[in-house]
């Protein structure tokens, strides 16, 4: 049976890029697959940039109410947060003992940092913490912990997998066969989400819709949508930001009348509205249970808890053959 596991860092608000890229797609394998899931959110993951108190719970209540609005289902699913399980790090500190240096200076968050530090004559460590160094271990323990066969993620992530592989193979090696060795889980139908300015949505660009905007914020986003100056009456190019995103919330029918409606030439300022109106429509029984759950910050704990506390019997057990195969196996299950 597969294993399926993925962690989302709580690092901003969440926005329509984050939804159809990375959490409906999880969300939609849940419901094809009878997979055994683990979903998580990947808070000491987080701390490389989130460094305030007040800052790490509200984004971490947001993400974790993000994915129960958006229909996971914690009775299919171990979800959990990612400290709730220490075992990870316990495990994370094995790892590092396989983790080749060199591996690590070619991983590409520490890559950039080094990089974008050498270009402006600074010392190439400046700003850098070991957390930014060591992540792509950290992130090995989450996924080698419990034995996932398959990573969903976004394309960036692919390397971070790509080295947990190499981390695997080289406890395996040397310890001999304990560790799964899982494989990325890229969805090529996913395209990259446009933005409002039409680069790619991320929250660096400032370019997004947030996922659980209020109504008025939502249109007033989509109001900000960059278009060409073609005037009402002209007919419009159908490659324009406001269909792209139309298209992912629009049925093959929806799509069709749009498409019409921009080759009859339909103002820019009407194809706004209507993105919001539907866009709106289909957001609006999430965004309900999203306010119930936001509102509710003791029963997402609660669920979290019980994540962690039907995840943490497999962390042990790993954990209990990764001491043996090292030879510290005093741990009793
Ligand atoms: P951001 O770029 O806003 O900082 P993150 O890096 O936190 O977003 O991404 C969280 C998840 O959402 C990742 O799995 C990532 O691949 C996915 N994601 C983010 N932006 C997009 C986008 N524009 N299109 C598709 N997927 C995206
Ligand atoms: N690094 C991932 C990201 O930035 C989040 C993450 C942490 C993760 N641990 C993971 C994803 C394990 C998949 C599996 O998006």
């Amino acid at each position: 049976m597969e294993t399926i596991l993925t962690g989302v860092k709580p690092t901003g608000i969440v926005h329509i890029g984050n939804y159809f890229g990375a959490i409906k797609p999880a969300i939609d394998l849940m419901n094809s697959s009878n997979a055994k899931f683990y979903f998580f959110v990947a808070d000491y993951h987080a701390m490389t940039t989130i460094q305030s108190a007040e800052l790490m719970k509200e984004y971490t209540y947001q993400i974790a109410s993000t994915w129960l609005a958006c229909g996971l289902d914690p009775s299919k699913v171990c979800f959990y947060r990612q400290s709730d399980v220490s075992e990870i790090f316990e495990f994370s500190t094995i790892l590092t003992n396989f983790a080749p240096k060199g591996l690590l200076n070619r991983a590409h968050a520490y890559k950039a940092h080094v990089e974008e530090n050498t270009k402006k004559g600074l010392d190439s460590d400046e700003g850098v913490n070991m957390g930014l160094f060591g992540y792509p271990v950290l992130m090995a323990a989450d996924i080698l912990l419990f034995n996932a066969t398959k990573v969903p993620v976004g394309l960036d992530q692919k390397q971070h997998v790509e080295i947990t592989r190499d981390i695997a193979k080289s406890f395996n090696s040397k310890m001999g066969k304990t560790l799964i060795v899982p494989t990325e889980l890229i969805n090529k139908e996913v395209a990259t989400i446009v933005g409002l300015d039409g680069r790619k949505m991320s929250k660096s660009y400032n370019n997004t819709i947030k996922l659980f905007a209020s109504e008025s914020e939502l249109l007033s986003s989509i109001k900000k949508i960059v278009t060409d100056s073609r005037l009402p009456g002209e007919p419009k190019d159908i490659n324009n930001t406001i269909y792209t995103i139309y298209k992912l919330f629009a049925t093959a029918e929806e799509c069709k009348s749009f498409e019409k409606d921009l080759l009859d030439g339909i103002g820019w300022g009407d194809a706004k509205i209507k993105l919001f109106e539907l866009a709106n429509k289909k957001l609006q029984p999430m965004r309900k249970k999203y306010e119930y759950y936001i509102n509710n910050p003791m029963e997402v704990d609660r669920i979290l808890e019980e994540g962690a506390l039907k995840a943490r019997p497999t962390a042990k057990e790993t954990l209990h053959r990764v001491k043996c195969a090292i030879g510290i196996n005093k741990t009793k299950l």
